[in-house]
């Protein structure tokens, strides 16, 4: 994984200081040798997300998600790692020299050519556009849209030609070949042959906030239903790929991220985006043609204020707004709604009211809450007492979801005084439910996550295997006694082979801690975990290695128990799952020469 040396990565991660970064995204509170703060990775009221800024490392004891610097400004902002190191880099004014460069591994190297076979399609369907014969009916489609020139540019809009292998043709001259073309998403695999996937459509390149082109959105240029009826997908947008997830990157945030605007713009669609940026409003960002996510949330609250939403007007819109207020609101942020009035979307709206409409339309955005309670209020006639009564009941389930007291007292006085019915006695329902809310929100415990963990080991395994949770328990202690002292790991790794563990990760870690202590050096957790980076669930357990904060009076006498425990329990699980009576008595015979063997171990090394 690495791709600079250890040094200059460290270099790299001292200069930034962990917590100094992560307090512009929650609030630290020093304990102890420790920083807390409540988890930004799961929901919670009391703070259990530790942050040790000796070992540059952070972990959570409620969720488990854990793991060094990089992989926190990885998943907090949604970067791969060298991205990561290079925004760690750059925050700190240093550069990452040609010679800091190694070589890659392959994941890296396929992500490359990802994202250099997505820019060579880029410029490809921004060429066939701007072509005078070949980009007519994209240029005409812009055109009917009231597109310029200069809005085509600034997105790279482009063309892709009405071609089963364009694209493909122009990517293998440039020395790719299919299976490469197909994995970054530019091509389909069909029973007989591959096709260019987009074909005959409007191009809308999606851009990260390093500007690099991470996949594509394309339209069909004009209705999406033939003449025939047969009904074509509006838009198409590039499928997964390992550069492409469309739950943690937004359309234009590359552009709105240098806005000068204190909030963001969210929009439901590329077009809507498009236009509203055209408008001279720079802040506009939309979701990947899917619903919004907790990490795009967070994403956006990192560059805006406040989130303004721009849904359509239409019932599928207004719901997609409610629940984009409830994801913001759990990412710990507020937002407001832009009502836009006599149209169907921003897009429309700008058409008709133009950029002064719009601005005026998003100046007037109102507060969430308002938002939630007068959709209410639309359905109830509050002339009538049984309205009132009902509108208030439906009021109070608003007010219970919310954590601001002195958002909930205004809303109160609000609605007592819409209504005529008493501040206490909205009060009183507010109470009432809110205490139900308590008892039924299902709240995920360690147990939870400890349980999903185990889970995820055994389903590699075959039955004879599979271990439990204390054997991994046990591993865990075993490795994170072995961290603290180089005596100790030597000694572990004498008696316990590194591929004894019971999973990659651990193998992994005892691995690496055995060649420090080898060259007679203290391991360093944060480079060794990097060889995890990209994988959360091998981060969070790798990491979690190094947080134990248990005291062991007796750490010979403690690692050797662990080591004997976990022997123990595999060769119980192997006897359990096998059917040969040879083997189960050879595993039996086994199990109990394990006893003599633990006393030797002790001595070995006087
Ligand atoms: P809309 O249908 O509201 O799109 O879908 P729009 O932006 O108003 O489209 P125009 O104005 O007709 O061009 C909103 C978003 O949902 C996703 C796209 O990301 C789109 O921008 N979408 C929509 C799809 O992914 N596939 C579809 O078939 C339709
Ligand atoms: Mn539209």
């Amino acid at each position: 994984m690495a791709f600079i040396s250890d040094d200059l990565y460290n270099d790299i991660c001292m200069a930034n200081d962990i917590v100094d970064y992560a307090s512009s995204f929650m609030s630290l509170k020093k304990s102890g040798k420790s920083y807390m703060a409540c988890c930004p990775f799961h929901n919670e009221k009391t703070p259990s997300f530790h942050i040790d800024r000796d070992k540059q490392l952070f972990h959570c004891f409620g969720c488990g998600a854990s793991g060094n610097f990089v992989q926190l400004v990885m998943r907090l902002e949604g970067l791969d790692y060298r991205d990561a190191i290079k925004f760690l880099a750059e925050r700190a004014g240093i550069t990452i020299p040609e010679n800091g460069v190694r070589e890659s591994t392959g994941l890296t190297r396929k992500k490359d050519a990802i994202y250099e076979m997505n820019k060579i399609a880029a410029r490809f369907f921004y060429d066939t556009l701007m072509d005078p014969e070949k980009g007519r009916v994209g240029r005409k489609y812009f055109s009917e849209r009231k597109l310029g020139r200069k809005t085509i540019i600034k997105f790279g809009l482009g063309y892709a030609p009405d071609s089963y292998d364009a694209l493909i043709k122009h990517l293998k001259s440039k020395g790719y070949n299919e299976r490469q073309i197909v994995e970054a998403g530019l091509a389909v695999s069909r029973r007989n042959n591959t096709v260019d996937k987009f074909r005959n459509r409007v191009m809308f390149p999606i851009i990260n906030v390093r500007g690099k082109v991470i996949g594509f959105g394309g339209r069909v240029p004009g209705s999406n239903t033939a003449a025939d009826g047969f009904k074509l997908a509006k838009y198409l947008n590039s499928p997964e790929t390992p550069v492409f997830d469309k739950g943690s990157n937004l359309f234009a945030l590359n552009l709105a991220k240098n806005s000068n605007a204190q909030d963001l713009i969210l929009c439901e669609g590329y077009m809507d985006v498009i236009t509203v940026h055209q408008a001279g409003i720079d802040n506009a960002v939309a979701t990947l043609g899917t619903a919004i996510t907790d990490q795009q949330a967070k994403l956006m609250l990192r560059y805006g204020r406040e989130i303004l939403i721009c849904y359509d007007m239409d019932e599928a819109g207004t719901k997609a707004a409610l629940r984009a207020i409830e994801i913001i609101a759990a990412a710990g942020g507020r937002s407001r709604v832009i009502r836009i009035k006599g149209a169907k979307d921003p897009d429309e709206f700008i058409t008709k009211y133009g950029a002064a409409g719009f601005k005026k339309a998003a100046e007037l955005a109102v507060p969430s809450t308002q938002f939630r309670l007068s959709l209410i209020k639309g359905k109830y006639d509050l002339n009538d007492t049984d309205g009132k009564i009902r509108f208030v009941d439906e009021a109070a389930q608003v007010l219970a979801t919310l954590d601001n007291p002195v958002e909930v007292d205004a809303y109160i006085k609000k609605t007592a005084s819409e209504t005529g019915i008493s501040e206490q006695a909205v009060f009183g329902k507010y109470t009432e439910l809110r205490g139900k809310r308590r008892r039924y929100s299902p709240v995920k415990t360690k147990e939870d996550y400890k349980r999903r963990e185990v889970t995820r080991i055994n389903s590699e395994k075959p039955p004879g295997e599979r271990v439990t949770d204390s054997v991994i328990e046990a591993e865990r202690r075993l490795l994170s006694i072995m961290a603290q002292s180089k005596r100790l790991c030597l000694k572990a790794n004498a008696v316990m082979k590194p591929e004894e563990y019971s999973n990659k990760v651990y193998s992994t870690l005892a691995k690496r801690m055995g060649e420090y202590a080898e060259r007679g050096e203290q391991p360093e957790p944060s480079v060794i975990l990097n060889e995890f980076s990209g994988d959360h669930d091998a981060e969070n357990m790798a990491a979690a290695v190094f947080f134990n904060t248990e005291v062991y009076s007796d750490t010979d006498k403690t690692l050797f128990d662990l080591i004997y425990t976990i022997k123990q329990n595999k060769l119980d699980a192997r006897i359990n799952a096998s059917e040969d009576p040879g083997e189960i008595a050879e595993l039996i015979n086994e199990k109990n020469t394990l006893g003599e063997k633990r006393s030797e171990w002790g001595r070995e090394d006087k």
